[in-house]
């Protein structure tokens, strides 16, 4: 009885240090309790392009999934990797680990789909006192090996035996590890993913080569709309203008290449322009 009795106390205390409990009283920032956190990683060797392409597929992914009934669907936050190791180009001139608002505007991006960058999440874990990221499960996604063969090429996912020794490289990070390794065969669109996510109670999920997972359908509004909110950052668009000044003669006004500061109102922008034109 005594035991328990001291049991029960610590564990009473326990909980009342832990600092999930303060952080969710308190309501701090993420890392918080009520969110799922997504992280992906695209096939090392592949270059800026696919991986922009891939952030289509997932941008379009979290957008439908912010608009999900189901709260483990809706609370789920895209943690975007940092461009390190990139085999195209030279670390000598370029650092590693560069965050994503080094080429893009985050808030645009934040206003097609809940994103975040990898140092915002470390912050908080670090306000936290945790000195390591553990990541609840890591899912590897790999073809289904027999789809070329048999020509089916039905929408599926299995969690299967790994092709090759499942490893994940954790963007380089030494502090990032996880127990929980799988294989996932897949076919179809990365939207059929979420699927895979209401399977698990898993909170923090990393996939490993997400360019398995395709299009919802390129070229779709949606698909557009996803596109168009990866405005490049302001430092690289001054760069740029300055550069098509300079070498091309070029310029918004000569060029009639406007876009609305928000590519949200690029339309009545346009608009406006044309109005404005014909006055
Ligand atoms: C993990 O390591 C990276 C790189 O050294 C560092 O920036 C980050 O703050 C570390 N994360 C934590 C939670 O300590």
């Amino acid at each position: 009885m005594f035991y328990l009795l001291i049991y029960i106390v610590f564990i009473t205390h326990h909980k009342s240090v832990s600092c999930e409990e303060v952080c969710y009283k308190d309501s701090c920032s993420d890392p918080d309790v009520e969110s799922r956190y997504l992280f992906y990683d695209v096939n090392p060797p592949e270059g800026f392009n696919l991986r922009r392409d891939v952030y289509i597929r997932m941008a379009v992914l979290m957008h439908k999934l912010k608009k999900s009934r189901d709260p483990a669907l809706n609370s789920f936050k895209l943690v975007l990797p940092t461009w390190s190791h990139l085999v195209h180009w030279s670390y000598s001139e370029v650092p590693e680990f560069l965050p994503w608002s080094t080429f893009f505007d985050m808030p645009s991006l934040q206003k097609f789909a809940p994103v975040m960058e990898l140092h915002e999440y470390f912050t908080s874990l670090k306000r936290n006192k945790y000195t390591k990221l553990l990541l609840d499960r890591v899912y590897i996604l790999q073809h289904f090996e027999d789809m070329f063969e048999t020509g089916n090429f039905e929408e599926k996912w299995k969690v299967e035996k790994c092709q090759k020794a499942p490893k994940s490289r954790y963007f380089y990070y030494s502090n990032i590890t996880s127990n929980n390794v799988k294989c996932i065969s897949f076919h179809g669109p990365a939207t059929k993913l979420s699927e895979v996510f209401k399977k698990t109670n898993a909170r923090t999920i990393l996939l490993e080569h997400t360019e398995v997972a395709l299009h919802d359908h390129f070229g779709s509004k949606i698909y557009w709309e996803a596109r168009r909110s990866m405005r490049f950052n302001f430092n690289l668009r001054e760069i740029a203008n300055q550069f098509r000044e300079t070498y091309l003669n070029s310029n918004d006004v000569n060029d009639n290449t406007f876009l609305a500061p928000d590519w949200l109102n690029d339309k009545v922008f346009i608009k406006q322009i044309v109005f404005d034109l014909r006055e």
